[in-house]
């Protein structure tokens, strides 16, 4: 049996994680034909910022019993990623990875781990090739534990969707994981929000419950509100990030003349709407399409294509919005997930509905019970810790709404942590 433990990047060095990885590597009994087995990852990070010292990793291991048997440069695994590329049946699976080196000129992490796992499992034989330390012979096994962090596991779960496409589906019974909750000690930047990374976790592969549920009931509602089509002129989404989907909620209301500002303070997050916005990333266009006919089939004439035409994207910040410019504003999981501090949220929540004019119409949602949230490997961003009750009670300062809490589908919690999310339509009073 072969298991891996302490992953690293290159642009890491050792930290709490690992430890909390080799705790679980040493509950786990060290039998005679058991060989512990460290992957490095020196392709995602960017060359200018590896740091690793290797031979400062390897003594921490060591110090910790924790020596690995071998320990593998990601790197070694490149053709190997190509190969796997090539044997995927899903056409569907297939395209997404292709578009994904098209974009990047890199494969992605899930491409990787079925690739190494394939490998690993006798695959494609049992070829020698250069580790950081031991030999590749110690490799090759008929079993295989992955011990990491919990916000490892979606690209793991792509990783087995891959070997399964593979022919190699046999082999997933071999396959074991064991993920430890871990938390990245301080709040990352939000110039590290991973806009790609949120979206595939939280909007990529499917629409989720909660999502669909607030979909519907701002459908519903701004329906029965009987807002006309093309009569708002000014509209804002602050705090866009990638997410598409509350505009093109309201893109069927907004004149062909007027304007709908995208408002982000990451950079990155204005970048990837700019490239669905414009076309050229075609496998992110490919997701919004989702929700686009998604609202179509709800009745909301929703259009891409609108939005292409009425959006322009703007770096600025919630808190510095000015005061009575917006006839609409939009702001999903916003005020609440940039701050832990209540009365931050409740500034950047009255700087939003000062920025909309008297009888001006408002879609928000918040987290409801987060403790905070990743957007990438590695990163860690705030949350208020808000009930129903206490969304509610703030929002009766500002206008007359309807509000609805959307709670997950039963396997679907993505994001631990949270109770559930509040979507909330309203008019700013006279
Ligand atoms: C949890 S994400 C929500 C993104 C998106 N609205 C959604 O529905 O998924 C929080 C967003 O707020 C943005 N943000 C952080 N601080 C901000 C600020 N002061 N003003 C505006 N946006 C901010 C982040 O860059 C990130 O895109």
């Amino acid at each position: 049996m072969g298991i891996e433990y302490a992953h690293i990047y290159s642009d890491q060095q050792f930290s709490r994680q690992h430890e909390r990885g080799i705790a679980e590597l040493l509950k786990l009994s060290a039998g005679p034909g058991i060989k512990k087995i460290v992957l490095v990852d020196d392709y995602s990070p960017d060359p200018s910022s590896q740091c690793l010292d290797i031979r400062d990793f390897l003594r921490n291991l060591s110090r910790r019993n924790a020596a690995p048997d071998v320990a593998v440069f990601e790197s070694e695994l490149v053709p190997y990623c190509e190969a796997v590329l090539e044997l995927i049946a899903n056409k569907k699976l297939k395209k997404g990875l292709s578009d994904y080196y098209g974009s990047r000129l890199k494969y992605p992490c899930s491409l990787f781990v079925a690739a190494w796992y394939l490998l690993r499992l006798g695959f494609f034989g049992t070829p020698r090739f250069e580790c950081i330390t031991g030999s590749s012979e110690h490799l090759y096994t008929d079993k295989i534990v992955t011990i990491l962090p919990d916000s490892y596991m979606v690209p793991e779960a792509r990783a087995l969707e891959i070997i399964e496409s593979t022919g190699g589906s046999t082999l997933l019974e071999n396959i074991e994981h064991v993920f430890f909750a871990h938390q990245e000690e301080n709040y990352s930047d939000f110039d590290d929000f991973d806009a790609h990374e949120y979206v595939e976790r939280n909007y990529g592969c499917k629409i989720r419950s909660e999502d669909r549920q607030i979909i519907e009931f701002v459908t519903s509602v701004l329906s029965d509100m009987g807002i006309a089509p093309d009569s708002l002129q000014r509209v804002a989404d602050v705090g866009v990030g990638p997410n598409l989907y509350p505009a093109m909620l309201i893109s069927s209301l907004i004149s062909n003349g007027g304007r709908l500002e995208l408002i982000d303070i990451g950079a990155k997050n204005l970048d990837y709407l700019e490239q669905v916005l414009n076309r050229t990333d075609a496998e992110q266009l490919r997701t919004w399409k989702i929700y686009e006919d998604h609202i179509r089939e709800l009745g909301l004439p929703a259009g891409l294509k609108k939005l292409s035409i009425v959006s322009s994207t703007t770096m600025g910040s919630i808190y510095e919005l000015e005061p009575n410019r917006y006839d609409a504003v939009l702001s999903f999981f916003v005020a609440d997930s940039i701050t832990d501090m209540l009365s931050e949220f409740v500034e950047a929540t009255d700087s939003l509905m000062n920025s909309l004019q008297p009888d001006g119409l408002f879609v928000v949602a918040h987290m409801v019970g987060s403790h905070g949230y990743s957007a990438g490997h590695r990163t860690f961003f705030p949350a208020v810790n808000l009930t129903l009750e206490k969304i509610e009670e703030i929002y009766t300062r500002y206008g007359s709404f309807r509000i609805r809490m959307a709670t997950c589908g039963s396997g679907e919690a993505v994001r631990e942590g949270y109770d559930g999310m509040v979507v909330i339509v309203g008019k700013k009073f006279a």
